[in-house]
């Protein structure tokens, strides 16, 4: 079994602040942010002039100063979804000595907070579903809510998917900042859910041993209110270039698409020994994927 590493402490309280950035000194710290999360080449990386235009334009820029140093921020822009006034959130990154700190959910909360201000109903943005840490922070702990899966959507630009090689598959996730599940999860995050009892859409083949493990084959199937899609709790620690992590990806694609053109929607995740999806069926609108204007 899989050893967890030991928690990390957070950190809260006068060394860290959370508040606008403003200048363009500050904008040039986030494209620093970038290479040093992401890792990203020159052309993949939104620079300093994009942010002052954005800034002055609507965007929410947020950043999060641990001892005075800018370590980690937000961004959001002003997004087109018919009568639901929104934000898209393109970007949350933490400097990664760092991360697991609470500052990637404390920036969220205060961009929330910035958008309930501004009047705003819905923040979307995107993460890769293979992502269990985004997953868990996303769903679990801030309450998105999914329908949309979107095949390849960066297209196969190598540093933007798991694997080079391997599309750019994302979700499009709906924070409804006003709504009841928000509003309950700003409180703190739900119990866990039981995995034992739900029927599996996908999980690991059995035998397989970590982090090599074989995605089993999608049942599409299943009737349930709930069912669950497993994912590798880590899958940057899957064995690159062995076809896996396509493996997975083609598997959990084949499930979600199904189950949510059936009107399931993610509804929660599981981080534990193993990660799970949760997805919940649910009737009327929330069927139709959501991009932009609903159509
Ligand atoms: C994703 C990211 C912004 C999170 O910021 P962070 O400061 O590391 O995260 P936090 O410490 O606030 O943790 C928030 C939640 O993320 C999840 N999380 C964080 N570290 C985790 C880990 N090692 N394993 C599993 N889940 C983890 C947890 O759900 C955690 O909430 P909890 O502490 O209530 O359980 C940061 O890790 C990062 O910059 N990653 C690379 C860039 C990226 O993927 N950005 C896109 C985000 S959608």
């Amino acid at each position: 079994m899989k050893k967890s590493p030991p928690p990390k402490k957070s950190i809260s309280g006068p060394d860290v602040r959370i508040r606008p950035l403003t200048s363009l000194e500050e904008f040039r710290d986030c494209v620093f942010i970038q290479r040093r999360v992401w890792d990203h080449p020159d052309l993949d990386l939104i620079p300093d002039h994009f942010f002052q235009i954005a800034f002055h334009t609507g965007a929410i820029l947020l950043g999060a100063f641990v001892a005075g140093r800018l370590s980690g921020y937000v961004y959001s822009f002003p997004a087109d979804f018919g009568r639901t006034r929104g934000h898209h959130s393109h970007h949350l990154a933490v400097l990664p000595e760092v991360q697991g700190l609470g500052l990637g959910k404390a920036l969220k909360w205060a961009q929330r907070d910035e958008a309930l201000k501004r009047r705003l109903e819905l923040v979307t943005w995107t993460f890769d579903p293979l992502q269990a840490r985004n997953a868990n922070l996303n769903i679990h702990v801030l309450g998105v809510v999914g329908r949309t899966y979107l095949r390849n959507f960066y297209g196969e630009t190598p540093t933007l998917g798991v694997e080079e090689g391997v599309p750019s598959d994302r979700f499009l996730v709906e924070w409804r900042i006003k709504s009841a599940r928000v509003r309950a999860r700003r409180q703190g995050p739900p119990a866990p859910v039981d995995p034992r009892r739900i029927p599996k859409a996908l999980e690991r083949e059995e035998g397989g041993l970590e982090p090599a493990i074989v995605p089993g084959r999608p049942n599409l199937r299943l009737q349930a209110p709930r069912i669950l899609v497993e994912i590798p709790g880590r899958i940057a620690d899957l064995p690159q270039g062995e076809g896996l992590v396509a493996a997975w990806q083609t598997a959990a694609r084949k499930a979600f698409e199904a189950y949510f053109a059936r009107g399931y929607r993610l509804d929660d995740f599981i981080s534990g020994e193993r990660s799970y999806y949760v997805l919940r069926l649910t009737a009327g609108t929330e069927r139709a994927p959501f991009f932009g204007r609903p159509s």
